[in-house]
């Protein structure tokens, strides 16, 4: 059982004593995954939030100042025929927090069902809602949903996002009582952060029983309140993924682009230690211009990125772990 306080140490890992945790992380990995890489196709659905998260670009208080979009149903269905034309059978709709995007992807779940013939994950990204409209997007067919909670420390938590740490937890509950698989997740690096609140965070995961958790490191992106601050540590953040491996090793942990924004490799590095997601952008090129989390110097993320990223960590592409086949009723009525 790995403590806190191991937590708090192995954090800090550097050479041989980092490359070990790595290699126990891809252990853990093997074992519950063998060699396969759930691959994700994303759609950036609107780039308009009412939130004011001081790390981010795409907050309300920039929203004058950005182009802002929403996408519509067809355009969500005809960016969700390229994902499958990949054979990628998971559906990730990605979003700013916004009360519009329930009648949007409510619209659109349906369509991409029939689309892939019902196996398909369908994954949301669109902050917090009410547990009736979880419940909405849950019946209609949406399989699972991330909400990250960023920090679980509550008081910087409230100093960044100006939201409640509690209120967010609420949502956590809700979506898994509602019986989505959940992802959670950190921001590693953030002004103030100590290591004892990432250990929190990885801790948090396992205690709420989710099913997916992520490691990314802070950017400190322009046109934000925090743009003169320090990058989140690549090195913290790749030992907070081989942790959450071993402390959570059957949870879905993803390689995420904000890896490559700072440092080169940087997705391939995630997956050496111990991740095993990677999404691919299937927003149109210009809405990936205005989905300005980052900022303009963000990662898009390309089919010809992971394949390399995957061949160079001899890790295989799989499908959705979640996405469950459509009984055969009808051969059976023949
Ligand atoms: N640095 C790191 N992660 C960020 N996010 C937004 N802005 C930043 C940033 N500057 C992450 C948040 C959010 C996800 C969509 O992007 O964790 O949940
Ligand atoms: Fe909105 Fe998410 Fe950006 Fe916060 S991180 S401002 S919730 S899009």
């Amino acid at each position: 059982m790995l403590t806190k306080k191991k937590l708090i140490e192995m954090l800090n890992s550097q050479g041989i004593e980092q490359l070990s945790l790595f290699e126990e992380a891809r252990k853990q990995r093997y074992l519950h995954f063998k060699n396969n890489v759930v691959v994700r196709g994303v759609i950036e659905i609107t780039n308009l939030c009412r939130v004011n998260c001081d790390y981010c670009p795409m907050r309300k208080d920039n929203t004058k100042r950005n182009s802002i979009y929403i996408l519509s149903s067809e355009e969500i269905i005809n960016a969700s025929r390229h994902i499958k034309d990949f054979g990628i059978n998971i559906v990730f709709l990605q979003g700013g927090e916004i009360p519009q995007t329930t009648k949007v992807v409510a619209d659109a779940i349906p369509r991409i069902k029939e689309l892939f013939n019902g196996y398909v994950e369908i994954l949301l990204c669109l902050g917090d809602k009410s547990k009736a409209e979880y419940k909405y997007l849950r019946d209609l067919g949406a399989d699972s949903y991330i909400l990250k909670h960023e920090t679980s420390d509550a008081r910087l938590h409230y100093k960044l996002r100006h939201k409640s740490f509690k209120d967010r937890l609420r949502c956590i509950e809700n979506l898994l009582e509602l019986g989505y698989k959940v992802g959670t997740g950190t921001i590693v690096g953030l002004p103030d952060q100590s290591l004892e609140s990432i250990a929190d965070d990885i801790l948090l995961a396992k205690e709420l029983g989710m099913h997916m958790v992520s490691a990314s490191p802070f950017i400190s992106a322009p046109e934000t309140p925090l743009e003169n601050c320090t990058y989140g540590s690549i090195n913290t953040t790749l030992n907070a993924i081989a942790l959450m491996r071993l402390v959570t090793p059957d949870y879905l942990i993803p390689s995420v682009s904000a890896l490559e924004v700072s440092g080169k490799d940087g997705q391939l590095k995630g997956l050496e230690a111990g991740a095993n997601v990677l999404t691919i952008n299937f927003s149109s090129a210009a809405r990936q211009h205005d989905y300005l989390i980052y900022g303009t110097n963000r990662f898009i993320v390309k089919n010809t990125h992971v394949a390399a990223i995957l061949s160079k960590a001899g890790l295989l592409q799989s499908q959705s772990t979640f996405a469950k086949r459509k009984p055969l009723i009808d051969q059976q009525n023949c």
